[in-house]
């Protein structure tokens, strides 16, 4: 149990930060005593605290008080929130950030002495607790604040390691992937609807395909091309659609779509310092 009787304090209390809260206490990993938060908008902290019963206060008694920090600004005000917490910094804190771009480097640059710093690039299904999070380690970070991390994060869907220079891959694949799903969707059901299929029909036969063939490919372990030729008869319907997918060159399309989302974050946390 990684996080018993750890302090969780959150910079930042928006869309993020309320999921991760979600998370935390409903898996019953820490009590609402535990968790602190502090967000610029009062009414903002005020809502927080009276949703979960969760403790608030300044960024910076947060950061003196808190075990774990989680960095949850947007990227524009975190060179501003870093110098004005950067004081509590201490090789005993473990120093979470969401913060899209933003290195490990450019946040341990802030601090003094060596303080562990971990980075995390979740998406926005975290919202509803199936979350697909990446996570790297700073310099100064160990596996005990790896351990940290990854028990936070997998309170909101799954979360898995990586090197932190696959980062902007991560962010092309899975940050920009909701995205890429949503219009695939939107796809399918109009072209049901192009067929005569009501919009309610098609939406609800759309998503719950999507749905299934994810778990199908989650519970059963099965290389996805494997799922595919199981359900595609000689001759048959599958292979005609596939077929057509296969001459709009589907595969390379979308392969072509994770490289420009990472060649674009590359490029955005290129700025962002
Ligand atoms: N949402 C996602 O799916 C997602 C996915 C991957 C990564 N991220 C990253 O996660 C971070 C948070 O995203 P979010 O969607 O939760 O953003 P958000 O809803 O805008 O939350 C940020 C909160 O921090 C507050 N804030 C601003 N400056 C502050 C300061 N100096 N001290 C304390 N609080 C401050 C903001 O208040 P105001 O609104 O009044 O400014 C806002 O309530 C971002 O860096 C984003 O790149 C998000």
């Amino acid at each position: 149990m990684p996080l018993r009787e750890k302090k969780i304090g959150f910079l930042g209390g928006g869309a993020m930060a309320e999921a991760l809260i979600t998370g935390l206490l409903g898996a019953g990993l820490v009590e609402p005593p535990s968790v602190y938060v502090s967000d610029i908008n009062d009414a903002r902290q005020e809502y927080l605290k009276q949703k979960f019963g969760i403790q608030t206060a300044d960024n910076c008694t947060v950061a003196g008080t808190a075990d774990i920090v989680i960095l949850a600004v947007k990227p524009q005000v975190i060179s501003g929130l870093l110098t004005e917490i950067a004081p509590h910094g201490r090789p005993e804190l473990t120093v979470i950030s969401i913060v899209a771009g933003i290195s490990t480097g450019f946040i341990e640059s802030f601090f003094e002495g060596p303080v562990p710093v971990v980075r995390v690039m979740p998406n926005t299904p975290c919202l509803v607790g199936q979350g697909a999070s990446a996570v790297c380690s700073g310099q100064f970070s160990s596996k005990s604040n790896m351990e940290k991390a990854l028990a936070i994060f997998k309170a909101t869907g799954q979360a898995v390691v990586v090197a932190e220079s696959m980062m902007d891959c991560v962010t092309g694949l899975s940050g920009s992937g909701p995205a890429y799903m949503f219009m695939i969707m939107e796809g399918f059901i109009d072209g049901a609807v192009r067929l005569g299929l009501s919009r309610d029909v098609a939406r609800v036969l759309t998503v719950q395909t999507m749905l299934g063939s994810a778990k199908m490919v989650l519970e059963t372990g099965e290389h996805p091309s494997k799922l595919k030729d199981m359900v595609t008869t000689p001759g048959g319907t599958t292979i005609a659609g596939l077929y057509a997918l296969e001459e709009g060159a589907l595969r390379s399309l979308l392969m072509k779509a994770v490289a420009e989302a990472a060649d674009r974050s590359s490029k955005l946390s290129a700025g962002q310092k």
